[in-house]
């Protein structure tokens, strides 16, 4: 049985922590699966860490629908929520309510989630009345950097918090069932957390909130040259991965790949046959 929205409001009302993570294929969703992660973000950060953009803003909805199937595709119980991309829900209600019907019926998404505070309010409660499970996301919101400045902390001065506060509340009356608290300060985090009946899924947001969501790539170590501060790698898959593809590299030059285990053979019989056939070749 797929974890519910339920199961994940039921981790605070019990207390229990929770980790989450992002993923944008087969293979990693069937790990993360595998290993009990509750809730698989197929996050616009893919934008970023697969599709080698700059920031998450061009990711398109049929970029999230491709990769949420994958990761549908790659789990029996995690509940699968997809990013719901920059557009396709600002326009309007109607509009949100398009693109997060397309993220469940095409993507196989059990959830969606959407950016922003207050702004976006009437949107998620138009979804959430008529049944979609929204994911609400505050504090650096990636898709607004360019009003930001670039990938800051949010909320470091106190207007700033009270606003967050205030979105954090907002969103909850709206019918999020849990919300995204990025790169905000882990006091502010911890006020969040302690007066939201729904969990806060913390990613930069210090070890206060109910759950953490973290960006598979960061942990698996897959792009070295660049480690944010609130990651840790638990693997260095590109380390490995660069290993694994010099040795092949070289083996193949050296001629000792493919050897005798990874050949397939024929009987003599059907050897001599062919050599029969190539001698009376013209
Ligand atoms: O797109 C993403 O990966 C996210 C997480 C950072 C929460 O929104």
């Amino acid at each position: 049985m797929r974890v519910t929205t339920a199961d994940i409001r039921g981790y605070k009302e019990r207390r229990e922590r929770f980790a989450c993570l992002t993923a944008y294929d087969v293979v990693t969703a069937r790990i993360a699966d595998e290993a009990g992660i509750p809730l698989l973000l197929v996050g616009d950060s893919l934008g970023m860490v697969v599709l080698g953009y700059e920031n998450t803003i061009p990711v398109t909805l049929n970029d999230i629908l491709h990769h949420t199937r994958a990761v549908v595709r790659g789990t029996a119980r995690a509940l699968v929520v997809a990013d719901m991309p920059f557009m396709t829900y600002h326009r309007s209600a109607a509009q949100a309510i398009e693109s997060a019907g397309r993220c469940m019926q095409e993507g196989g998404a059990q959830a969606v989630k959407l950016e922003g505070g207050r702004a976006t309010a009437d949107a998620i409660s138009r979804l959430t009345a008529i049944g979609v499970p929204v994911m609400g996301h505050v504090g650096l919101t990636p898709q607004s950097v360019h009003q930001l400045g670039g990938f800051k902390v949010q909320g470091k001065t106190s207007e700033r918090a009270k606003e967050l506060i205030r979105d954090a509340l907002t969103l909850q009356d709206a019918g999020v069932f849990s919300i995204v608290l990025e790169c905000v300060p882990s006091e502010i985090a911890r006020r969040i957390t302690e007066r939201l009946a729904v969990p806060t899924i913390g990613i930069g947001a210090g070890p206060h909130c109910d759950a953490e969501i973290q960006v598979v790539s960061d942990i698996l170590g897959w792009v070295p040259s660049f480690v944010p501060k609130h990651t840790k790698p638990y693997a260095h898959l590109a380390d490995a991965a660069r290993d694994a593809v010099t040795r092949y590299r070289d083996e193949v030059l050296a001629r000792s790949f493919p050897g005798a285990a990874q050949s397939f053979s024929v009987s003599e019989e059907v050897l001599r046959e062919v050599d029969d056939a190539l001698s009376n070749l013209p």
